[in-house]
């Protein structure tokens, strides 16, 4: 499984990619509004994320008809070779996603909930689909459960191009063991749960016994 951070936070983003681990980015409006984002700096913003990582980033449309997503599409494509158009599940998307996938450009399809949503964005042309994970849980749903019926039934056909499954939403380092164990094809992570999924107490405890001996060997 890839590890995707989930930010538009740079510092985060280029301390991600310093650990060697990172494989892209998916940033969304809130994501940009949450590090004070500017309408007129948004392309810049995304084109100096597409500098720190050479893998997918996601940038995400938000306009409602087919031809204006697909013109908002094009133009976030422009910004860099690893831009990945995000566009919203829903038939003008589909629609949207079919006329960028005709240009060469690359959809990840996010605010994905369901088995149907998936497979009809699949063949739409979606090179991503994105099941969201705790935004199931929020509602006392099993995130977990639905992200693995999405990626038994993608798993069941072949829709003539590659689809990757990236679990989104996801809050915890509990959801990447379950995303990892039924072969979810990437997880995007917020920092935070990066920086989880790294700890261990026992790790911190034998480091903390580790550095302690070598402290009697140098004295010895
Ligand atoms: O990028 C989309 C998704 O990961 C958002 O997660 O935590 O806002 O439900 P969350």
């Amino acid at each position: 499984m890839k590890f995707f951070l989930d930010t538009a936070d740079i510092a985060e983003i280029e301390e991600a990619c310093s650990w060697g681990a990172l494989s892209g980015v998916t940033t969304n409006p809130t994501l940009y509004s949450r590090v004070g984002g500017k309408l007129a700096d948004f392309e810049n913003h995304i084109a100096r994320i597409c500098e720190i990582t050479d893998g997918p980033v996601s940038a995400e449309t938000v306009s409602l008809q087919r031809d204006e997503i697909y013109a908002e599409g094009m133009k976030l494509a422009e910004i860099a070779d690893n831009v990945v158009v995000k566009v919203p599940t829903m038939p003008e998307g589909l629609a949207a996603t079919k006329m960028l996938r005709a240009q060469g450009v690359h959809v990840n399809m996010t605010l994905c909930f369901t088995v149907p949503q998936a497979i009809l964005a699949a063949r739409s042309g979606a090179a991503y689909v994105s099941p969201f994970v705790g935004r199931f849980d929020d509602i006392t749903e099993d995130g977990i459960s639905q992200l693995n019926d999405v990626v038994v039934a993608l798993g069941n056909y072949d829709f003539g191009h590659d689809v990757e499954v990236i679990a989104a939403s996801i809050r915890s380092a509990h959801h990447v063991t379950q995303a990892a164990l039924m072969g979810a094809d990437i997880a995007t992570v917020p920092f935070g749960v990066l920086k989880q999924c790294v700890k261990h107490p026992l790790t911190d405890r034998g480091l903390e016994s580790f550095l302690a001996d070598w402290e009697k060997v140098k004295n010895s």
